[in-house]
């Protein structure tokens, strides 16, 4: 047996009520990850080596395939599978079944997703759309009360009226069928397995249960799995889940189909209208007709790169690369990572994008979105005029790309949970999802073992401002509008780097972050995942706190900008394709990434 050293969380998420030998900062910039270390023994030297490489902020190294997610046990379930030859989509279904167990604050079978597919035997990159959609009983003012005004968010959040039809089985399933080369039953044994026997509490999930114990009471099932006793699950505590079990075995035997027209598809309409204090209109109809869409990639150039991902309903890769495109005309490189400027470039560049996002983005079914006039080269270099200046922009307001359509600006809502899993198999294949349900612990309806969405508050609350509609509104069978940016990044036709991360709307500035890290300031992806976040989107600009990103709080001051620094949860997993992979994980979050 090796001895490794192991952060005290990782400690705790593996199972082991273990000594701590010494206190130690594991990674000195990111004040949330738990920094204790402990000398242990029995560890997988894989997973030792990937948890001491994140520590030490350097990524993890690997010739055949890779897989970087949220949570170590999640990885490893994905890890078996690459390595009995599963495709990028099988070791998906495997990492989505253990992460709806061991991180179910964040996304799961209740959920929805969007999916970034590289298929190495074709060339070709595509999408898949597993999001929530509205019930067809859904009405615009479903967020309003009786005189036409929003619902505070979590008045809107807890209990059946947020509950968007789930996306994720059916998603699972529709990358299975297309890319799969495994069973799919088999997919399901390592969560099954954890569910049944146990799995460890992590310490974030713990500290998530604690701080939100007041609204996982209000639900009996989820009151008796999350407060067992009235007690808030604690770090370490090994919790089993047999209806979660009971459900990925049904799942497992019987396809997605046994989930949206089966006896689960019927307890989740039932649950969500008979929620008390709050019901929704999710009807059986709903669940019946839930259908993932294949959508085109969106690729934005930048540099020597295409920076490719997911189209509306998702304003992600739109929004990215407007940041992108319109900081292209600068040479970020020659800035560096420490000069206000190009942060002013970044953070202005972002303004001006969420300007647009704000007006002309949703789901393209429903509402015409300008997709082609949004990321058009001329229109951002037109529009990226605005940002020379020396100082900070004034008011921003969205640009004109070729629209002729008035649409109001949106004031929808979104707080903290989601994950993202980056995947590249031995044959080549690569895969970047983005998986959420929406708030933390969603609308705490828990249903058979896992919890519902909220995906529905990511619509505009309101249908109209000044009697103009906002494109984002609610309707029956519309998808809301979203912030995740799986994100693929090609060169000369190939992947050169799968990048994704949670974090609302804030997904989108940790992206092009990220990817300006990576391909103009030469950051290795650990590098570019670690370092300190800066991001505007609607006029402050958010330094992290604790990073040399909030040293440029001064500098950006003197500009003109009004600045917070605080903590920026961001759950960035990448990884880097050359001459070997590359893997990096968030070291704000449990995760790792594994290859071999
Ligand atoms: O789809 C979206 O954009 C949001 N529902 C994602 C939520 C999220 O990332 C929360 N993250 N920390």
């Amino acid at each position: 047996m090796r001895k490794m050293f192991l952060t005290a969380g990782v400690i705790a998420l593996l199972g082991g009520a273990l000594p701590l030998a010494a206190q130690q900062a594991a990674d000195a910039v990111q004040p949330e990850v738990a920094t204790s270390r402990a000398e242990v023994e029995g560890v997988s030297p894989a997973l030792a080596a990937a948890l001491s490489a994140k520590g030490l902020g350097q990524p993890v190294e690997a010739q055949n395939w890779m897989v970087a997610a949220a949570n170590p046990l999640a990885v490893e379930a994905g890890a078996d599978v690459l390595r009995q030859g599963g495709s990028a989509a099988d070791a998906m279904v495997a990492v989505q079944a253990v992460l709806g167990l061991v991180e179910p604050q964040s996304s799961g079978l209740g959920g929805g997703a969007f999916l970034v597919w590289y298929d190495a035997e074709t060339g070709e990159l595509t999408t898949l759309d597993g999001r929530e959609t509205a019930p067809l009983a859904a009405r615009p003012t479903l967020f309003q009360d009786e005189a036409g005004e929003p619902l505070k968010f979590f008045d809107a959040v807890v209990g059946g009226r947020s509950v968007g039809t789930p996306g994720t089985p059916a998603l699972m399933e529709a990358a299975h069928r297309r890319w799969g080369r495994l069973d799919w039953a088999p997919l399901f044994d390592r969560a099954i397995a954890l569910a049944e026997d146990g799995f460890t509490v992590s310490p974030r999930l713990a500290e998530q249960i604690a701080a939100d114990a007041d609204r996982l009471g209000r639900y009996r099932d989820t009151a008796n799995y999350f407060l067992p006793g009235g007690t808030p699950l604690a770090a370490g505590d090994v919790k089993k889940n047999r209806p979660y079990a009971r459900t990925l075995a049904a799942l497992a035997e019987g396809g997605a189909a046994e989930f949206y027209t089966g006896a689960i598809g019927k307890t989740i309409a039932r649950v969500v209208q008979e929620a008390e204090g709050n019901p929704g209109v999710l009807a059986e109809i709903d669940m019946a007709l839930y259908e993932v869409r294949e959508r085109p990639a969106v690729c934005v150039p930048y540099r020597a790169y295409e920076v490719c991902g997911m189209g509306p309903p998702s304003s992600g890769a739109l929004t990215v690369g407007q940041i992108l495109g319109l900081v292209s005309g600068h040479d970020m490189a020659a800035l560096g990572p420490d000069s206000p400027e190009a942060w002013r470039l970044i953070g202005d560049a972002s303004r001006l994008a969420f300007a647009d996002r704000g007006r002309y983005m949703a789901d393209s079914d429903f509402v015409p979105v300008p997709v082609k006039g949004l990321v058009d080269a001329a229109y951002l270099e037109e529009r990226a005029k605005l940002l020379d200046t020396d100082a900070a922009l004034g008011d921003v307001a969205p640009g004109n790309p070729g629209f002729d359509h008035a649409w109001a600006d949106d004031d929808s809502i979104e707080f903290p949970s989601t994950s993202h899993i980056s995947i590249v198999d031995s044959a080549g294949n690569a895969l970047s999802m983005t998986t959420t349900i929406e708030n933390g612990f969603g609308s705490r309806l828990m249903v058979r073992g896992f919890l519902l969405n909220n995906e529905l508050t990511d619509f505009s609350f309101r249908t109209h401002a000044d009697g103009v509609p906002i494109a984002n509104r609610v309707e029956p069978g519309k998808r809301p509008r979203s912030s995740m940016a799986p994100t693929i990044v090609m060169q000369g036709g190939k992947p050169v780097l799968v990048i994704g991360s949670p974090g609302g709307s804030r997904i989108i500035g940790y992206v092009a972050q990220a990817v300006i890290a990576w391909a103009d300031w030469g950051m290795n992806v650990q590098q570019a995942v670690s370092m300190g976040h800066g991001l505007n989107r609607f006029g402050t600009f958010d330094l992290e706190e604790g990073t040399d990103a909030a040293k440029l709080q001064e500098p950006l001051e003197a500009m003109g900008f009004e600045v917070s620094v605080q903590g920026l949860n961001s759950g960035l997993h990448g990884i880097a394709i050359g001459e070997t992979l590359q893997g990096g994980a968030d070291p704000r979050r449990e995760g790792i990434a594994l290859g071999e």
